[in-house]
């Protein structure tokens, strides 16, 4: 087998890449401006099918993002959920549920957590609600019918996102858990069309916060990937 042609652009996707990481501390201070525009006028490069970018994206930051995390604390008390695409346990194979468990070891292993202590994980789970102290989150929503589809459309424009955030040095966390609370989003920042998928919590990491340290590895290649030939 040849030797793989590294560029200097192969450099920098390595480095982009593997070097992005889902962050869940952060410290207080705002992204500036311009380059909250930067990051977001980069992710919608994203490919789409037949370039319908079906996504709508909120961005939140200062006095609105504060009233958010507390009507999301609040519904989260008050046990008001509400799921726009559907979500069950059941959709994981035993693979998965492994990835998911080993995950989750290592995790709430940096938190200090036990694996049974229960409600020590729901307890952060509900202080994640708070973006993880992020002064800034986006919610992504899938427009048109909102059918798989379109929604693997919206999941490429995240990782886009996500990429773009870290090029820029900008550290997130996309936020399945956010998306149990739809209409709060809905309500709160007046939206009226589409489907949310994510959130994705952005600023910049507390390089101090052990949680940060986390690594996450990931299947072999040919445990998910073969090249027919
Ligand atoms: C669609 C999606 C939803 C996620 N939801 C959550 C979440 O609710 N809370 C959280 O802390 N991390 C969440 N994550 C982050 C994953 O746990 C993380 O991406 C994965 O463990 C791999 O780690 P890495 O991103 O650091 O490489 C989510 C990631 C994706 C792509």
């Amino acid at each position: 087998m040849s030797e793989p042609a590294f560029t200097e652009l192969s450099g920098y996707a390595e480095k982009l890449i593997r070097g992005r990481h889902a962050t869940r501390a952060f410290r207080p201070d705002p992204v500036p401006d311009d380059t909250v525009r930067a990051v977001f006028s980069l992710a919608g490069s994203a490919p789409s099918n037949s370039n319908a970018q079906p996504w709508r994206v909120e961005v939140v930051g200062g006095a609105r993002r504060e009233r958010l995390a507390r009507a999301l604390q609040t519904a989260h008390a008050e046990r008001r959920t509400s799921v726009d695409l559907p979500y069950s346990e059941d959709m994981y194979t035993r693979v998965h549920q492994e990835r998911r468990a080993a995950f989750g070891a290592g995790l709430y292993g940096a938190l200090g957590i036990v694996a049974d202590d229960h409600a020590a994980r729901a307890a952060y789970d509900a202080e994640s609600l708070r973006f993880y102290g992020a002064p800034h989150a986006a919610f992504l929503f899938v427009t048109g019918d909102g059918g798989p589809r379109l929604a693997a459309d919206v999941g490429a424009y995240m990782q886009t996102l996500l990429l773009a955030m870290a090029a820029y040095g900008v550290d997130s966390c996309p936020q399945g858990l956010l998306s149990f609370y739809a209409d709060t989003v809905r309500d709160e920042l007046g939206v009226t069309e589409g489907r949310l998928l994510v959130g994705v919590s952005f600023g910049y990491a507390d390089e101090d916060a052990p949680v940060n340290r986390v690594a996450t590895g990931r299947a072999a290649l040919e445990a998910t990937t073969a090249f027919h030939s």
